[in-house]
């Protein structure tokens, strides 16, 4: 009840506890068949928010090492420079073609990272937007090609995770602790669900917040949790009536063990909920130390919970590559744990010919690419499925689904597997 009580600060709650009682909780019909077919699918990361290691050459291009997020991007070079330099971006990095190959390689959901800045740029914000337009663009690219489009808001004001990848690198993020923040995001998903309220035939999804820092303790969880209530009554009414949306709400785990979620926001009281996990083996010392076969079974270890969970979940994010040595990964100007170059780190291994092209991988690393992957897949799909970070890198091919295809480690038919006994 102490949820509840705290979830009625939300009018849209309101609208669905009322219209809880009216319809008593009717099923709500998803436009695709979550929980009988497997999402497969690719992250469009790197375009409508930038991201470093994705597209080294639009940072180092600016010249000025003090140029790490787009926040910066935007903040520290000639505004028009900046500008222009994002448009171009925006108009290349993803097309229709991309569209058109994500389809032809079997997979069925795009996931598209976008931040709260093409929608609302806040007085002292130095972000420039113009998003928005590519975001429709993309949807109707999804439409034509027949793939689902998850709308993914990458990043909140105050930056809800400190990472590059939210907009903002800071080490201290405030959006959890400020209530305008949190406000502005609230307003920022109901944009969405309304912008997309006559598409959701293609936007099946929509993921009210990446990765909010959980590991930052109570607080942070707190809103997170209330914010998770409000995002359900913007994204589940967004009639103003107490008619339904046949929209999926894809929460993220905050990083905390699935258990952590049991019985939140589980129907019949709640419906069309989906918990979005992320898992990653590079961002810690004991997780880059490991062998390629820990590796895998770290990977394979993950069927019981994934499957067992009592919502659907959806690997939003995983990756074959294994190390952290793609450039600028862990941020522009800081190192590798892989091979020590970042502060504090034991060095396990030269990172040459484990990031980059293609043409410096060695046959046995790239068969170890396709076990991994296999290994990953096969999991993941115990639970709801799967949506690989990401569809293309300038420069690390061992991330890239279409380095991947390309090279063979990525099946072209992802059901056909090579190693169909790799999980044991
Ligand atoms: C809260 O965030 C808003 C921007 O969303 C900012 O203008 C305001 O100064 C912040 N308040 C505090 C107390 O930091």
């Amino acid at each position: 009840m102490v949820s509840l009580r705290a979830a009625l600060s939300s009018t849209s709650v309101l609208l669905a506890l009322l219209a809880h009682s009216v319809l008593g909780d009717s099923p709500i019909h998803p436009s695709f068949p979550y929980g009988s077919s497997k999402v497969r699918g690719v992250n469009l990361g790197g375009w409508l928010v930038l991201e470093p290691w994705i597209t080294p050459s639009l940072f180092d291009n600016t010249g000025n090492n003090g140029i790490v997020d787009e926040w910066t991007f935007a903040q520290f070079q000639d505004r028009s420079t900046a500008q222009s330099a994002l448009q171009q971006h925006w108009d290349t990095w993803i097309t229709e073609q991309d569209f058109i190959d994500i389809a032809a390689a079997g997979l069925n959901h795009v996931r598209v990272p976008i931040g709260y800045w093409a929608f609302d740029v806040g007085s002292g914000e130095p972000y420039i937007s113009g998003q928005l337009p590519y975001l429709q663009k993309a949807v109707g690219w999804a439409r034509n090609h027949g793939l689902k489009v998850i709308v993914d808001l990458h990043g909140a004001p105050g930056s809800q995770n400190g990472f590059d990848n939210s907009g903002h690198r800071v080490s201290t993020p405030q959006w959890h602790s400020n209530q305008t923040n949190i406000q502005r995001t609230d307003a920022i998903i109901k944009t969405i669900a309304s912008m997309f309220i006559n598409e959701q035939d293609v936007v099946s999804v929509i993921a009210p917040l990446n990765e909010p820092a959980g590991f930052d303790g109570p607080n942070v969880l707190s809103a997170v949790r209330q914010y998770w209530y409000d995002s359900y009554g913007n994204i589940r009414f967004p009639y103003g009536t107490t008619e339904q949306s046949n929209t999926l709400v894809l929460l993220h785990d905050a990083f905390q063990p699935l258990s952590y979620w049991d019985g939140f926001q589980t129907p019949p009281a709640w419906q069309g909920v989906a918990m979005d996990t992320h898992i990653y083996q590079m961002f810690s010392q004991d997780e880059v130390s490991r062998t390629n076969a820990q590796h895998i079974s770290a990977a394979c270890a993950y069927a019981s919970s994934l499957s067992s969970f009592d919502l659907w979940v959806i690997v939003g994010e995983w990756t074959p590559a294994a190390t952290d040595c793609a450039k600028y990964l862990n941020g522009r100007g800081v190192g590798a744990r892989y091979d020590g170059t970042m502060a504090g780190a034991d060095r396990v291994g030269s990172c040459s010919g484990l990031t980059g092209s293609a043409s410096g991988f060695s046959a046995s690393y790239k068969t170890f690419l396709r076990q991994y992957w296999e290994a990953q897949t096969s999991t993941y799909e115990q639970g709801a499925g799967w949506i690989q970070w990401t569809w293309k890198a300038e420069n690390a091919d061992e991330w890239s689904y279409q380095a991947g295809l390309k090279n063979g480690w990525i099946p072209q038919d992802p059901t056909q597997r090579q190693y169909p006994n790799i999980c044991g």
